[in-house]
């Protein structure tokens, strides 16, 4: 990790700090990984989601959120009136698929984390979503997504709300109305401030 806080540190733009994650050698996700899956949408944009790692899809294309749970992420942004070209913009706890898509391991996050807090830094959102209990974690330092969400927190400088994650929307649809007040929520501070 303090090799990864020095390159993150010394990363002065969005630019420099995909190349520095791109020359990291330390960790071994990248060996299995095709793509380095650094983020998307708008860097100007207000809103900064959070997700947990690429799947397939993401480590095929090199982008995040464009397998199935991205297609529900797009979705359900469009029902706030967000685009997810302009007025978001997306990034995950790790840049690289872990194998099989097993959970990342704390150790993988605790090393890669420096390079998360610059990508913040640099983006500068008024308001970051975290989605699931993996990004929740690794942001807070906190579990239990389904006590946590919805619920505005002050831990780090910027208003932070917890979401579920939308791959288990998938899973669980019955979620889904939670998460519906959740964006709603979102939106309420959007207008707001
Ligand atoms: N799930 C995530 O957390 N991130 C992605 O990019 C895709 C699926």
């Amino acid at each position: 990790a303090d090799l990864a806080r020095q390159a993150a540190k010394a990363a002065m733009s969005l630019e420099q700090l995909q190349a520095a994650m791109g020359a990291f050698e330390h960790c071994e996700l990248k060996k299995g990984a095709r793509n380095l899956v650094f983020a998307d949408g708008n860097p100007e944009a207000r809103v900064m989601i959070i997700g947990e790692a690429p799947g397939r899809d993401e480590d095929r294309e090199g982008r995040p959120f464009v397998g199935r749970a991205g297609q529900l992420l797009d979705r359900m942004l469009e029902a706030i009136d967000l685009s997810r070209e302009s007025s978001v913009y997306i990034t995950n706890v790790l840049p690289w698929r872990p194998p099989q898509n097993r959970d990342p391991r704390p150790e993988e996050i605790g090393m890669l984390k420096p390079f998360l807090e610059r990508h913040v830094e640099l983006v500068k959102p008024d308001v970051l979503v975290l989605m699931g209990n993996i990004s929740c974690h690794a942001m807070l330092g906190k579990r239990g997504i389904t006590r946590i969400r919805g619920k505005w927190d002050a831990a780090l400088n910027l208003p932070t709300i917890p979401m579920f994650h939308p791959a288990y929307l998938l899973r669980q649809p019955q979620a889904k109305r939670q998460a519906w007040a959740d964006l709603l929520e979102l939106k309420a501070k959007l207008m707001g401030s």
